[in-house]
């Protein structure tokens, strides 16, 4: 069979860009029916609101374009209640289809090709295709000593001395949990006012790790915080994420996006999850109490370990990552081996469920590594 590269093909030239770059690839089929610790969701489904709200949904609103109206003040609410000062206004809410789908945003709308994307190494894994798009080059800080710490001077010191666009940080860091005070983030995006400093802040109602509490978007123009609903709030079958900062700016990253990218189901359940508060702070706290719980054990049973921010954590089993990965899967659990990823090359991520999901992870855990 004729290659879709041979030369000899005829077909229409992508960008150049684009014919360079590998399709995204996550091993995302047959995961239903599994105890799935692989992807960071929330383990035990959506508030019971969530689904009264789908379910009643007429078909007559699925036969025409969905409307969005409420759905930034529902967000702004929202976010106002959590924080001590409230002050987040809706036009200063920008909605996407997913926190990825925001990601490309906004390096669609600030990235320029010959662009500088500023990371750290090893982060999530949509932000270097998303500037490889662009034609950008990305310079990426690994994380600093045996506990992953953010490497602030090194970031602090290429911000002063080369030329960066974007400035992408996860807080909590997946995979490494590492968490960055506010107070730093406020600081690097004060040092360089042209970067756009990007705070994916999709893990931090684990730990409180957000800058939101304490920016001014009208002091600091050039920070912009992703926010979603897939972890916490059971809605990553859906896709809803939101960007939060200066109205230019969040208006810049939105112009960029399809006309009706959020769909009906998305929009409904989105305004149902985020009146009710209270079911994903029970989730969160149970995730809390399994977190507390591992760390005891992992101790215990001396197992390497790194657990920080977020719903994860990562274990340096015996085994090699894939093999272990392979025979918890026949055990109906997934796990994400961490293999090719800097620093933590022969490790595995577990997502943190609730303590009996935890329980039965580990116990099959225990049982593969002997076995
Ligand atoms: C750090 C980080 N950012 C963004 C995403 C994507 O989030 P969403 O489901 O809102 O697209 C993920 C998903 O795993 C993630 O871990």
């Amino acid at each position: 069979m004729e290659s879709l590269h041979s030369s000899s093909f005829n077909f229409p030239k992508p960008r150049d860009e684009v014919e360079e770059m590998a399709e995204y690839s996550a091993p995302l089929e047959g995961r239903r029916g599994m105890l799935r610790l692989d992807f960071n969701e929330n383990t035990i489904g959506p508030s019971p609101a969530v689904i009264e709200a789908i379910n009643a949904i007429p078909s007559a609103h699925i036969s025409i374009y969905p409307e969005y109206k409420g759905l930034k003040e529902a967000i702004a609410n929202n976010l106002n209640c959590q924080n001590s000062c409230p002050k987040i206004k809706p036009l200063q809410v920008g909605v996407f289809n997913g926190v990825d789908a925001a990601i490309h945003a906004v390096f669609h709308s600030y990235g320029n090709h010959g662009d500088q994307l500023l990371t750290t190494a090893p982060t999530f894994g949509y932000y270097n295709p998303c500037a490889l798009m662009q034609g950008m080059k990305t310079i990426a800080i690994p994380y600093e000593k045996d506990n992953f710490e953010f490497p602030y001077n090194k970031i602090h010191t290429t911000l002063l001395q080369q030329n960066t666009k974007i400035l992408l940080i996860c807080n909590p860091n997946n995979p490494t949990g590492t968490r960055v005070q506010a107070k730093e983030i406020i600081k690097l995006a004060k040092v360089s006012p042209k970067t756009l400093v990007v705070i994916d802040e999709l893990y931090e109602a684990f730990t409180g790790d957000s800058v939101l509490p304490f920016v001014d978007f009208n002091q600091i123009p050039n920070l912009l915080i992703l926010r979603s609903l897939s972890k916490t709030a059971g809605l990553a079958g859906l896709r809803i994420g939101f960007a939060i900062g200066n109205p230019e700016v969040v208006n810049r990253v939105s112009r960029v996006t399809g006309p009706y990218d959020i769909n009906i189901f998305a929009v409904t359940a989105a305004c149902a999850a985020l009146k009710d508060q209270a079911y994903v702070d029970n989730y969160v706290a149970e995730v809390l109490k399994a977190k507390e719980w591992l760390t005891s054990k992992l101790n215990q049973y001396d197992i390497r370990h790194h657990i920080d921010g977020g719903n994860y954590f990562l274990i340096w089993p015996k085994q090699p990552p894939e093999k272990i990965a392979t025979k918890l899967k026949r055990q109906g659990i997934l796990i994400r081996p961490m293999s090719g990823k800097p620093l933590i090359d022969k490790s595995i991520r577990v997502s943190i469920g609730t303590i009996s999901q935890m329980k039965q992870f580990l116990q099959a855990f225990n049982y593969v590594e002997n076995s």
